[in-house]
């Protein structure tokens, strides 16, 4: 199929799609070092500019239009969460550029706190949006580590298929199960992810493996909790704490914070994608991408739709 993608960011989701055997024709962010980032790993097609200046005409004709509408107005971790939230909007430019261009599917990506905003509300009014340009619609939320993904990190998944496109979508099913039950493989583990990885501190060439000195105390808060190393580690974040830096999970050996390496590691990024930036927006541009592992289920999904 032929992709678009909004709010590409690093390119998570599009690595999935990309390795799902479909072809992004042309991205778009304004997060320049996300920018920098896509183009080191998945090519020129990534227009750097807000969203909102784009003329739909100067988008390409596509199949689908994919896109992970920024989150942190809608996240329930977020402690000021406002409807009101003009980041809340984003998601109107999402359906602006839908709208004009009227590809056969759109897929978006988000928060699982989007589905229960003001007593699921906000996410009433998103899917009836997305209706009334004429697209069945369905939502799911997944999880990550059901895909192999050593993370049990939790996304809503909205598909919309236009009403004149004979497709069912079907969301894909697990490959793992936390204890390896009903003939599926147990849940990753963190430790087992990064267990490849040499110590940081030792010389070593893999790209983006540095890691912040920002100090360990464990007390419970986000970013202070001891990881388990047998499990899956918690969602990774890009969101910072009140003195505005990203909070970054612990190393599983309780000893220092994980490097961006890990972290990609921890989001299923393959080990030579490389990431432009200083180290915070490294862990930024990581924290908010979609584990490629779980793009790529999404978007294999596609791989069904035969046009007739
Ligand atoms: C949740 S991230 C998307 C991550 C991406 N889907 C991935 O898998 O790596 C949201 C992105 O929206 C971008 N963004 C925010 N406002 C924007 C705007 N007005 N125009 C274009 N991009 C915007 C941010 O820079 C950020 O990279």
């Amino acid at each position: 199929m032929k992709v678009v993608s909004l709010f590409s960011g690093a390119g998570g989701l599009d690595l999935g799609f990309k390795m799902a055997g479909h072809d992004i024709l042309w991205a778009n962010d304004l997060y320049e070092d996300a920018v920098n980032t896509y183009r080191l790993n998945l090519g020129d097609h990534i227009v750097c500019e807000d969203i909102s200046k784009i003329d739909p005409e100067d988008i390409p004709e596509c199949d689908i239009i994919i896109g992970g509408f920024p989150c942190q107005g809608f996240s329930v971790a977020n402690m000021k969460r406002h409807i009101g939230d003009e980041r809340n909007e984003l998601y109107k430019q999402l359906i602006r550029i839908i709208n004009a261009k009227k590809p056969k599917f759109f897929l978006a990506e988000n928060v699982k706190g989007l589905t229960n905003l003001a007593k699921g509300k906000v996410f009433e009014m998103i899917l009836s949006d997305f209706t009334q340009l004429g697209y069945k619609v369905k939502s799911k939320v997944l999880n990550a580590a059901d895909y192999g993904v050593p993370q049990t990190r939790q996304r809503v998944i909205i598909v919309g298929v236009r009403n004149d496109v004979d497709f069912e979508y079907e969301y894909p099913l697990p490959t793992h199960q936390k204890d390896g039950e009903g003939g599926l493989k147990r849940w990753v583990s963190v430790s087992n992810a990064l267990s490849d990885l040499p110590d940081p501190d030792q010389p070593n060439d893999i790209p983006n493996h540095e890691y912040s000195k920002y100090k360990l105390e464990f007390n419970g808060y986000l970013g202070h909790r001891p990881l388990d190393p047998d499990k899956p580690a918690p969602t990774v974040t890009a969101r910072g704490d009140n003195k505005g830096g990203v909070v970054i999970l612990p190393h599983p050996n309780g000893q220092r914070r994980m490097s961006c390496r890990e972290l990609a590691s921890v989001q299923s990024f393959p080990v030579d994608y490389k990431f432009s930036g200083n180290r915070s927006s490294v862990y930024r541009q990581i924290g908010n991408a979609v584990p490629p592992l779980l793009g790529y289920a999404i978007a294999n999904v596609f791989n069904e739709y035969k046009e007739v």
